[in-house]
């Protein structure tokens, strides 16, 4: 591949209305365009009402943190946190923050989705200023969506910042793309969070080709969407890959098929947070894993 030389950049910069001469970087790190730069957690002088940000945290990697989301943090009042926020990302809080852990963990809320959603009611009528931080995107199985309705209804004013989700993030640091035009046109976000058992997931959907399927909270149910996969007539030698604590410096793949990843993972014993994925992509992983490729190279420390 040829590199881009110094005229092509300029070109796509001016595309992009940005003037020639303008650093990438300014001394003290990252430069923001002027409009990006004022702090949106700064108070209205003209209001005493507080308000709430919804801030997606990324997957674990501290530098998947968008700098929207950092700023944020910078000057946060309040900070309630979930128990997938890396300690990384809590370390880079400023001390000032009132910190409340609300982490949930399966099936063990410690403290009830209703009185967090009520917390951050209050919180904003006292004119506080709140983080609401959770791992990941806050709208991909975040409950972010049931924490606005309630802000929305009460009147209280809100944001939401977007973050990585696990599925990118996994998926990349695992060296495994979630779609391929060889491979898969689609990609599927499943909740693997089998209420008692029961299956009423669309299975039949599930078992098209050319699609990939990732499941998140998908450990405990393993056995059972495995058995649900190959009874609606997926191949048995399915490609399947469980990411475990994905993007951290604990990172771990198990690598498989539909046949034998219960076993694999059990005998491995990998733990949560862990993430499955499905499909014909998984196999790219044997010539895509950049992170063991970086690391026997030159001995770098990854993520
Ligand atoms: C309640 S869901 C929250 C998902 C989050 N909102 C997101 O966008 O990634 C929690 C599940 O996300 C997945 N997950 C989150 N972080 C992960 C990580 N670092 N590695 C693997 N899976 C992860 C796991 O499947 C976990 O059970």
């Amino acid at each position: 591949m040829t590199r881009p030389d110094r005229s092509d950049i300029n070109r796509l910069q001016q595309r992009a209305g940005r003037p020639e001469d303008a650093p990438l970087r300014g001394k003290d790190g990252v430069r923001l365009p002027p409009r990006y730069r004022a702090n949106p957690v700064t108070r209205n002088p003209n209001s005493s009402a507080g308000e709430v940000f919804l801030v997606g945290a990324g997957p674990g990697d501290p530098e998947l943190l968008t700098l929207k989301a950092w700023r944020i943090l910078q000057s946060a009042e309040v900070v309630l946190y979930d128990r997938l926020v890396s300690q990384p990302i809590l370390d880079m809080i400023p001390d000032g923050a009132h910190m409340v852990h609300v982490g949930k963990q399966r099936s063990n809320h410690s403290v009830p989705q209703d009185e967090i959603n009520q917390r951050l009611v209050t919180l904003a009528r006292e004119g506080r200023q709140v983080v609401r931080l959770k791992g990941g995107d806050p709208f991909i199985f975040g409950r972010g969506g049931e924490e606005i309705e309630t802000l929305a209804e009460a009147g209280v004013r809100f944001q939401v910042v977007p973050g990585i989700t696990a599925a990118s993030g996994c998926a990349a640091y695992a060296g495994i793309p979630l779609t391929h035009r060889d491979h898969a046109q689609s990609v599927r976000f499943v909740t693997g969070h089998l209420k008692n058992d029961t299956c009423d997931l669309p299975w039949n959907d599930f078992v098209q080709t050319h699609q990939t399927l990732v499941f998140y909270m998908g450990l405990v149910g393993l056995p059972i969407i495995v058995r649900e996969l190959t009874a609606h007539g997926m191949r048995p030698t399915m490609p399947v890959a469980l990411v475990s604590r994905g993007t951290t410096p604990e990172q771990e793949v198990v690598c498989g098929t539909l046949e034998n990843i219960v076993e694999r993972v059990q005998q491995r014993e990998v733990p949560a947070p862990t993430l499955v994925i499905i499909g014909e992509v998984v196999s790219l992983r044997n010539r895509l894993d950049w992170m063991a490729a970086v690391q026997t190279m030159d001995g770098r420390e990854t993520p």
